[in-house]
């Protein structure tokens, strides 16, 4: 077992022996952590069946300011005290040796509030999930203002639904295991239709990739309709793509950005090396992609399931062109400009008068 992410990136951790635990799976620690990822920074962390304290740990290397662990087995908690010390984060780790409810109970009356909440407790004892997770939704209890609770439990059995002031975001599945997601935030601030904001707007935070060279009227319409489901939208110049780009990354971006102006979930920037690693140092978890004929789809699926296969926890999401920009692409666009032909109808103003100019 060894850290993942964050400064301890690949220390080695001790784990307990001769008990039967289930560690939280590297595979699923890594989504968890690309999903939490722009809440860990500068958080109180709980993390309750801490086992070898995997989760915490984990949190601590990336940058959360405390974390409290909780393990009922002395054995165990001897190795969180261990594991934390060899890693240099003895003083901002508190390993507690009691059962979950009990600690989240006198955590909540020393008046002691959390970011990030992780529990795992044991897959066959359903009760106990639902028991903790009762505790640490309790209104004034444990949670901070827009505090994030992630459980994990068997693939089996349904999701742990909304309770107390905690409502279900999202699960995501990984073999035996769910991790489901619920927000404090969302049960506090009920929209008219009685549905949470953030389930209004996918909570997901998006990018969508491409050349951009340049944006054209097809590119607009998919960011456009994409900064309407998704809370944020993250326009990314790919820069090492294998085409030789008429426009530098530098422009690409600032057409962008101009053209993207109007949209205020929606950013412009430039990433190099793999798309679902700058997807994951962005916070997203989806991968928004354009489609236009059936033409596009076989590269596009053979893109997205590579991707899948790299990193688990992004999803690709395609969106169906309009009919206008059924036929339109970046290269036509250039062609025509080259040419000396119009291209008012298929690109934004600004990006015309910059062909224009590219041309001159
Ligand atoms: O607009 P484009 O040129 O068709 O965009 C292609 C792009 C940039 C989305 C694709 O080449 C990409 O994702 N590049 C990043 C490198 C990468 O992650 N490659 C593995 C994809 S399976």
């Amino acid at each position: 077992m060894r850290i993942i992410g964050g400064e301890a990136r690949g220390r080695r951790l001790k784990a307990p022996r001769g008990r039967a635990v289930r560690p939280t799976s590297d595979r699923t620690r890594e989504a968890l952590f690309d999903i939490l990822a722009p809440h860990i920074p500068g958080s109180r962390f709980l993390d309750l069946f801490a086992g070898a304290g995997a989760v915490g740990l984990e949190a601590l290397s990336r940058g959360a300011r405390e974390v409290v662990l909780v393990e009922t087995s002395e054995r165990a908690a001897k190795i969180i005290r261990e594991n934390a010390a060899a890693l240099g984060h003895a003083d901002r780790a508190t390993v507690l040796c009691a059962k979950a409810a009990a600690v989240v109970r006198g955590l909540a009356a020393s008046g002691a509030k959390f970011d990030v909440v992780f529990l795992d407790p044991p897959y066959r004892d359903r009760a106990v999930l639902e028991r903790t997770l009762a505790e640490v939704a309790r209104p004034d209890g444990i949670l901070a203002p827009d505090a994030i609770v992630v459980a994990e439990h068997d693939a089996r059995a349904p999701s742990p639904q909304a309770v107390g002031v905690l409502s279900k975001q999202r699960s995501r599945r990984f073999s035996e295991a769910v991790l489901t997601f619920f927000s404090a935030a969302a049960a506090t601030q009920p929209t008219s239709k009685g549905a949470p904001m953030s389930e209004k707007r996918a909570v997901a935070i998006a990018v969508y990739p491409g050349s951009f060279d340049p944006v054209t009227n097809g590119h607009l319409d998919v960011i456009e309709r994409a900064a309407e489901l998704f809370q944020e939208v993250v326009v990314a110049v790919a820069v090492n793509s294998s085409k030789a780009p008429l426009f530098t990354a530098e422009e690409r971006v600032e057409m962008l950005g101009e053209v993207c102006a109007h949209l205020d979930n929606v950013r412009a920037t430039s990433f190099s090396g793999l798309l679902v690693e700058f997807a994951a140092q962005q916070g997203a978890s989806v991968v928004v992609k354009g489609l236009r004929a059936v033409s596009d789809f076989e590269y596009e699926l053979q893109q997205a399931l590579m991707n899948r296969i790299i990193k688990d926890g992004i999803e690709t999401v395609f969106f169906m062109t309009s009919p206008d920009n059924l036929f339109l692409s970046s290269s036509m666009v250039k062609e025509i400009a080259r040419l000396g032909g119009d291209v008012e109808r298929f690109v934004p103003p600004q990006v015309r008068a910059r062909l224009a100019e590219k041309f001159r």
